[in-house]
Protein backbone atom coordinates (compact mmCIF):
# COMPACT_ATOMS: atom_id res chain seq x y z
CA UNK A 1 0.00 0.00 0.00
CA UNK A 2 1.03 3.46 -1.10
CA UNK A 3 1.49 6.04 2.09
CA UNK A 4 2.70 9.40 0.75
CA UNK A 5 4.48 12.35 3.13
CA UNK A 6 4.62 16.10 1.85
CA UNK A 7 6.87 17.99 3.48
CA UNK A 8 6.76 21.99 3.73
CA UNK A 9 9.68 24.83 4.68
CA UNK A 10 7.78 27.64 5.90
CA UNK A 11 9.37 31.30 7.51
CA UNK A 12 12.24 32.45 6.77
CA UNK A 13 14.85 30.32 5.00
CA UNK A 14 17.75 28.69 7.26
CA UNK A 15 21.03 26.95 6.52
CA UNK A 16 20.31 23.03 6.92
CA UNK A 17 16.88 22.94 5.24
CA UNK A 18 17.90 20.60 2.34
CA UNK A 19 19.99 18.49 4.78
CA UNK A 20 16.29 17.51 6.60
CA UNK A 21 14.68 17.28 2.94
CA UNK A 22 17.32 14.97 2.22
CA UNK A 23 17.02 12.89 5.12
CA UNK A 24 13.74 12.02 5.22
CA UNK A 25 13.51 11.16 2.06
CA UNK A 26 16.44 8.53 2.41
CA UNK A 27 14.74 7.14 5.92
CA UNK A 28 11.33 7.00 4.37
CA UNK A 29 12.13 5.31 0.98
CA UNK A 30 13.17 2.64 3.17
CA UNK A 31 9.62 1.89 4.13
CA UNK A 32 7.81 -0.17 1.16
CA UNK A 33 5.36 2.21 -0.59
CA UNK A 34 6.32 5.39 1.18
CA UNK A 35 6.23 8.42 -1.44
CA UNK A 36 8.02 11.47 0.05
CA UNK A 37 6.55 14.99 -1.67
CA UNK A 38 7.06 18.66 -1.56
CA UNK A 39 5.08 21.69 -1.44
CA UNK A 40 6.51 24.80 -3.24
CA UNK A 41 6.83 27.90 -1.36
CA UNK A 42 5.43 26.52 2.12
CA UNK A 43 1.39 25.95 1.51
CA UNK A 44 1.30 28.01 -1.62
CA UNK A 45 2.37 24.90 -3.53
CA UNK A 46 -0.67 22.93 -2.47
CA UNK A 47 -3.15 25.97 -2.16
CA UNK A 48 -2.38 27.73 -5.38
CA UNK A 49 -3.85 26.82 -8.53
CA UNK A 50 -2.22 25.18 -10.63
CA UNK A 51 -0.58 23.21 -8.16
CA UNK A 52 2.87 23.06 -7.98
CA UNK A 53 3.71 19.77 -5.72
CA UNK A 54 7.27 17.55 -6.69
CA UNK A 55 7.83 14.21 -6.09
CA UNK A 56 11.16 14.25 -4.73
CA UNK A 57 13.45 11.59 -6.29
CA UNK A 58 16.65 10.11 -5.88
CA UNK A 59 17.79 12.65 -8.37
CA UNK A 60 16.42 15.71 -6.97
CA UNK A 61 17.95 15.16 -3.41
CA UNK A 62 20.96 14.44 -4.42
CA UNK A 63 23.75 16.13 -2.55
CA UNK A 64 21.62 19.11 -1.60
CA UNK A 65 22.53 18.62 2.35
CA UNK A 66 25.52 20.94 1.47
CA UNK A 67 23.15 23.49 -0.12
CA UNK A 68 21.98 26.68 1.77
CA UNK A 69 18.38 27.92 1.46
CA UNK A 70 15.54 24.84 0.78
CA UNK A 71 14.68 23.42 -3.08
CA UNK A 72 11.27 23.94 -2.24
CA UNK A 73 11.64 27.29 -1.95
CA UNK A 74 9.89 29.52 1.32
CA UNK A 75 7.66 32.24 2.56
CA UNK A 76 7.22 34.03 5.75
CA UNK A 77 3.37 35.60 4.54
CA UNK A 78 0.40 34.29 4.47
CA UNK A 79 -0.45 30.75 5.31
CA UNK A 80 -3.98 28.41 4.80
CA UNK A 81 -5.19 30.32 7.83
CA UNK A 82 -4.69 34.27 6.67
CA UNK A 83 -4.85 33.89 2.78
CA UNK A 84 -4.68 37.11 0.59
CA UNK A 85 -7.60 37.17 -1.74
CA UNK A 86 -8.21 40.07 -3.48
CA UNK A 87 -11.84 42.29 -3.03
CA UNK A 88 -14.10 44.96 -4.45
CA UNK A 89 -12.44 47.27 -1.05
CA UNK A 90 -8.87 45.74 -1.95
CA UNK A 91 -7.09 43.01 -0.15
CA UNK A 92 -8.24 40.79 2.84
CA UNK A 93 -6.73 38.02 4.67
CA UNK A 94 -9.09 34.61 4.70
CA UNK A 95 -8.95 31.35 6.85
CA UNK A 96 -8.90 28.50 3.70
CA UNK A 97 -7.69 25.79 6.01
CA UNK A 98 -10.64 23.95 5.15
CA UNK A 99 -9.75 24.27 1.31
CA UNK A 100 -6.25 22.70 2.65
CA UNK A 101 -7.29 19.68 4.60
CA UNK A 102 -9.51 18.99 1.39
CA UNK A 103 -7.10 18.97 -0.82
CA UNK A 104 -4.54 17.14 1.12
CA UNK A 105 -7.15 14.32 1.72
CA UNK A 106 -7.94 14.33 -2.17
CA UNK A 107 -4.47 13.83 -3.27
CA UNK A 108 -3.77 11.55 -0.74
CA UNK A 109 -1.58 12.87 1.83
CA UNK A 110 -0.88 10.61 4.63
CA UNK A 111 1.00 13.24 6.41
CA UNK A 112 2.32 16.98 6.42
CA UNK A 113 6.03 17.20 7.51
CA UNK A 114 6.25 21.05 8.36
CA UNK A 115 9.92 22.32 8.53
CA UNK A 116 9.32 25.67 9.83
CA UNK A 117 10.05 28.04 13.06
CA UNK A 118 7.63 29.53 15.68
CA UNK A 119 5.28 31.16 13.15
CA UNK A 120 4.89 27.64 10.74
CA UNK A 121 4.89 25.29 13.99
CA UNK A 122 1.41 27.59 15.10
CA UNK A 123 -0.19 26.76 12.05
CA UNK A 124 0.97 23.18 12.30
CA UNK A 125 -1.04 23.19 15.80
CA UNK A 126 -4.20 24.72 14.46
CA UNK A 127 -4.09 22.08 11.55
CA UNK A 128 -3.31 19.26 14.06
CA UNK A 129 -6.53 20.63 15.75
CA UNK A 130 -8.41 20.34 12.47
CA UNK A 131 -7.27 16.26 12.12
CA UNK A 132 -4.28 17.00 10.02
CA UNK A 133 -1.45 14.27 10.84
CA UNK A 134 0.92 16.46 10.97
CA UNK A 135 4.66 16.25 12.45
CA UNK A 136 6.96 19.86 13.21
CA UNK A 137 10.67 20.30 12.77
CA UNK A 138 12.21 22.91 14.99
CA UNK A 139 13.91 25.83 12.04
CA UNK A 140 15.46 29.14 12.74
CA UNK A 141 18.74 30.69 12.93
CA UNK A 142 17.09 32.69 16.25
CA UNK A 143 17.06 29.43 18.37
CA UNK A 144 13.63 30.94 20.42
CA UNK A 145 11.73 28.01 19.67
CA UNK A 146 11.00 26.32 22.81
CA UNK A 147 11.50 22.50 24.02
CA UNK A 148 14.73 21.24 21.61
CA UNK A 149 18.16 22.68 22.90
CA UNK A 150 18.58 24.08 19.18
CA UNK A 151 17.18 24.14 16.54
CA UNK A 152 19.16 23.80 13.22
CA UNK A 153 20.50 26.63 11.65
CA UNK A 154 21.65 28.46 14.65
CA UNK A 155 25.00 27.44 15.04
CA UNK A 156 25.40 28.04 11.03
CA UNK A 157 24.27 31.54 12.42
CA UNK A 158 26.86 31.89 15.68
CA UNK A 159 29.52 30.43 13.63
CA UNK A 160 28.87 33.43 10.92
CA UNK A 161 28.13 36.00 13.24
CA UNK A 162 31.92 35.36 15.26
CA UNK A 163 33.96 35.05 11.94
CA UNK A 164 32.29 39.18 11.88
CA UNK A 165 33.15 39.60 15.03
CA UNK A 166 36.54 38.59 14.44
CA UNK A 167 36.89 40.50 11.35
CA UNK A 168 35.79 43.43 13.10
CA UNK A 169 38.49 43.33 15.90
CA UNK A 170 41.44 43.39 12.86
CA UNK A 171 39.67 46.56 11.31
CA UNK A 172 38.64 47.90 14.96
CA UNK A 173 42.46 47.66 16.18
CA UNK A 174 44.14 49.36 13.34
CA UNK A 175 41.80 52.70 13.20
CA UNK A 176 40.77 52.61 17.17
CA UNK A 177 37.56 52.48 16.65
CA UNK A 178 34.60 51.05 18.10
CA UNK A 179 32.71 48.36 15.89
CA UNK A 180 28.96 47.88 16.31
CA UNK A 181 28.00 44.48 14.71
CA UNK A 182 23.76 44.06 14.44
CA UNK A 183 22.94 40.25 14.35
CA UNK A 184 19.71 38.74 13.74
CA UNK A 185 17.65 37.91 16.95
CA UNK A 186 13.92 39.53 16.98
CA UNK A 187 12.74 38.06 20.42
CA UNK A 188 15.73 36.16 21.49
CA UNK A 189 19.65 37.46 21.80
CA UNK A 190 20.95 33.88 21.67
CA UNK A 191 23.15 34.74 18.15
CA UNK A 192 24.26 37.82 19.15
CA UNK A 193 25.26 36.27 22.61
CA UNK A 194 27.04 32.97 21.42
CA UNK A 195 29.24 35.38 18.79
CA UNK A 196 29.69 37.89 21.32
CA UNK A 197 31.57 35.81 23.79
CA UNK A 198 33.13 33.31 21.23
CA UNK A 199 34.46 36.77 19.51
CA UNK A 200 35.25 38.23 22.58
CA UNK A 201 33.01 41.63 22.07
CA UNK A 202 33.31 44.22 24.99
CA UNK A 203 29.54 45.13 24.85
CA UNK A 204 26.62 42.45 24.30
CA UNK A 205 23.04 43.72 24.15
CA UNK A 206 20.27 41.30 23.37
CA UNK A 207 16.24 41.85 23.99
CA UNK A 208 15.92 39.88 27.20
CA UNK A 209 18.00 42.86 28.75
CA UNK A 210 17.04 46.36 27.91
CA UNK A 211 20.13 48.53 27.94
CA UNK A 212 21.12 51.90 29.41
CA UNK A 213 23.46 53.54 27.18
CA UNK A 214 24.80 55.69 30.03
CA UNK A 215 26.12 52.42 31.36
CA UNK A 216 27.50 51.14 27.73
CA UNK A 217 29.04 54.60 27.25
CA UNK A 218 30.83 54.18 31.02
CA UNK A 219 31.97 51.29 29.86
CA UNK A 220 33.88 52.19 26.77
CA UNK A 221 35.22 55.36 28.36
CA UNK A 222 36.52 53.18 30.58
CA UNK A 223 38.11 50.89 27.97
CA UNK A 224 39.53 53.73 26.31
CA UNK A 225 41.07 56.15 29.17
CA UNK A 226 42.62 52.58 30.25
CA UNK A 227 44.51 52.64 27.05
CA UNK A 228 42.79 50.05 24.57
CA UNK A 229 41.52 52.21 21.99
CA UNK A 230 39.21 49.48 20.69
CA UNK A 231 35.96 47.61 21.11
CA UNK A 232 33.48 45.30 19.88
CA UNK A 233 29.73 46.09 20.46
CA UNK A 234 27.32 43.10 19.29
CA UNK A 235 24.03 44.02 19.07
CA UNK A 236 20.93 41.94 18.54
CA UNK A 237 18.49 43.25 15.95
CA UNK A 238 15.37 42.88 18.78
CA UNK A 239 17.34 45.13 21.15
CA UNK A 240 15.74 47.74 23.16
CA UNK A 241 17.09 50.67 25.25
CA UNK A 242 15.43 51.07 28.71
CA UNK A 243 14.49 54.43 27.78
CA UNK A 244 12.10 53.59 24.72
CA UNK A 245 11.56 49.68 25.98
CA UNK A 246 10.14 49.08 22.41
CA UNK A 247 12.05 46.87 18.85
CA UNK A 248 13.33 50.05 16.76
CA UNK A 249 11.88 49.42 13.94
CA UNK A 250 11.20 49.97 10.07
CA UNK A 251 7.59 49.92 9.45
CA UNK A 252 6.81 48.46 6.36
CA UNK A 253 2.84 47.09 5.15
CA UNK A 254 3.06 43.90 2.90
CA UNK A 255 0.08 41.77 3.04
CA UNK A 256 0.31 38.77 5.37
CA UNK A 257 3.68 39.49 6.49
CA UNK A 258 2.97 39.13 10.57
CA UNK A 259 6.59 40.47 11.31
CA UNK A 260 7.67 44.30 12.02
CA UNK A 261 10.96 44.67 9.86
CA UNK A 262 13.76 45.19 12.09
CA UNK A 263 17.39 46.62 11.45
CA UNK A 264 18.80 49.83 11.94
CA UNK A 265 19.21 49.52 16.29
CA UNK A 266 23.07 48.80 15.57
CA UNK A 267 22.97 52.75 13.80
CA UNK A 268 21.14 54.12 16.30
CA UNK A 269 23.10 53.35 18.71
CA UNK A 270 26.27 54.00 17.59
CA UNK A 271 24.64 57.68 16.63
CA UNK A 272 23.78 57.83 20.33
CA UNK A 273 27.51 56.86 21.61
CA UNK A 274 29.19 59.17 19.64
CA UNK A 275 27.62 61.95 21.44
CA UNK A 276 29.05 60.79 24.72
CA UNK A 277 32.18 58.47 23.60
CA UNK A 278 35.35 60.10 22.72
CA UNK A 279 35.65 57.34 19.51
CA UNK A 280 34.93 56.82 15.97
CA UNK A 281 32.25 54.72 15.64
CA UNK A 282 30.97 52.26 12.48
CA UNK A 283 28.56 49.75 12.43
CA UNK A 284 27.88 46.78 10.01
CA UNK A 285 24.49 44.50 9.88
CA UNK A 286 25.13 41.01 9.33
CA UNK A 287 21.70 40.58 8.09
CA UNK A 288 20.46 38.09 5.70
CA UNK A 289 23.90 36.44 5.76
CA UNK A 290 23.26 34.75 8.80
CA UNK A 291 20.66 32.92 6.64
CA UNK A 292 22.68 32.14 3.66
CA UNK A 293 24.86 29.85 2.38
CA UNK A 294 25.90 25.70 3.17
CA UNK A 295 25.32 24.72 6.71
CA UNK A 296 28.44 24.00 9.06
CA UNK A 297 28.61 20.79 9.89
CA UNK A 298 26.94 20.33 13.35
CA UNK A 299 23.57 21.74 11.43
CA UNK A 300 23.88 18.71 9.07
CA UNK A 301 24.12 16.18 11.18
CA UNK A 302 21.50 17.80 13.47
CA UNK A 303 19.17 18.23 10.52
CA UNK A 304 19.96 14.77 9.29
CA UNK A 305 19.09 13.87 12.82
CA UNK A 306 15.98 16.07 12.46
CA UNK A 307 14.52 14.24 9.36
CA UNK A 308 15.21 10.49 10.69
CA UNK A 309 12.93 11.24 13.90
CA UNK A 310 10.24 12.54 12.12
CA UNK A 311 9.84 10.05 9.78
CA UNK A 312 9.73 7.30 13.07
CA UNK A 313 7.20 9.63 14.35
CA UNK A 314 5.71 9.17 11.01
CA UNK A 315 5.77 5.13 11.28
CA UNK A 316 4.87 5.19 14.83
CA UNK A 317 1.65 7.45 13.69
CA UNK A 318 3.21 9.86 15.99
CA UNK A 319 1.23 13.04 15.33
CA UNK A 320 0.95 16.77 16.51
CA UNK A 321 4.83 16.01 17.77
CA UNK A 322 7.53 18.48 16.91
CA UNK A 323 10.99 16.25 16.72
CA UNK A 324 13.30 17.59 19.51
CA UNK A 325 17.21 18.02 20.50
CA UNK A 326 17.76 16.94 24.19
CA UNK A 327 20.97 16.79 24.34
CA UNK A 328 22.20 13.69 23.84
CA UNK A 329 18.89 12.04 22.45
CA UNK A 330 16.40 12.84 19.80
CA UNK A 331 13.12 13.02 20.98
CA UNK A 332 9.50 14.55 20.66
CA UNK A 333 7.21 16.51 22.22
CA UNK A 334 3.80 17.97 21.46
CA UNK A 335 3.58 20.92 19.15
CA UNK A 336 1.45 22.49 21.50
CA UNK A 337 4.13 22.81 24.30
CA UNK A 338 6.93 24.18 21.62
CA UNK A 339 4.91 27.13 20.70
CA UNK A 340 3.31 28.27 24.47
CA UNK A 341 6.60 30.79 25.03
CA UNK A 342 9.01 31.97 22.85
CA UNK A 343 12.92 30.27 24.24
CA UNK A 344 14.67 33.40 25.24
CA UNK A 345 17.50 33.90 27.40
CA UNK A 346 16.84 33.18 30.94
CA UNK A 347 18.42 35.71 33.22
CA UNK A 348 19.88 32.67 35.65
CA UNK A 349 21.25 31.18 32.15
CA UNK A 350 25.16 29.50 32.18
CA UNK A 351 25.63 31.94 28.74
CA UNK A 352 24.40 34.63 30.75
CA UNK A 353 26.28 33.95 33.48
CA UNK A 354 29.53 32.97 31.19
CA UNK A 355 29.58 37.10 29.63
CA UNK A 356 29.39 38.44 33.09
CA UNK A 357 32.05 36.34 34.26
CA UNK A 358 34.62 37.05 31.37
CA UNK A 359 33.26 41.18 32.42
CA UNK A 360 31.43 41.49 29.10
CA UNK A 361 28.73 44.72 29.46
CA UNK A 362 25.21 43.54 29.10
CA UNK A 363 24.23 47.02 28.86
CA UNK A 364 22.09 46.88 32.56
O1 LIG B 1 13.13 34.56 12.44
C1 LIG B 1 14.37 34.60 11.83
C2 LIG B 1 14.70 35.95 11.34
O2 LIG B 1 15.95 35.74 10.80
C3 LIG B 1 14.67 37.08 12.36
O3 LIG B 1 15.80 37.17 13.16
C4 LIG B 1 14.52 38.29 11.47
O4 LIG B 1 13.99 39.38 12.14
C5 LIG B 1 13.59 37.77 10.43
O5 LIG B 1 13.87 36.40 10.29
C6 LIG B 1 13.72 38.50 9.13
O6 LIG B 1 12.99 37.86 8.15
P1 LIG B 1 12.75 38.38 6.67
O7 LIG B 1 13.69 39.52 6.40
O8 LIG B 1 13.02 37.20 5.80
O9 LIG B 1 11.33 38.79 6.61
Amino acid sequence: MKRKILIVTGGGDCPGLNAVIRAICKRAWQEAGVEVYGSIEAYNGIMNEPMKIIELTPENISGIHVKGGTILKTTNKGGPFNWPVRTNDGWKTVDLSDELIKKLSYYGFDCVISIGGDGSQKISQKLYEKGVNIIGIPKTIDNDLSCTDFTFGFQTAVEIATDAVDKLVTTAASHNRVMVLETMGRDAGWIALSAGIAGGAEVILIPEIPYDVEKVAKRLNERIDSGKGFAIIVIAEGAKSISTGKYYVKNRNDLGYKNQLLSAVGGELAHTLSDIVNADFRTTILGHLQRGGTPIAYDRILSAQFGIKAVELFLENKFGQMVSYKHPELVSVPIAEAIKEYNVIKPDSYLLKTARGLGICLGD
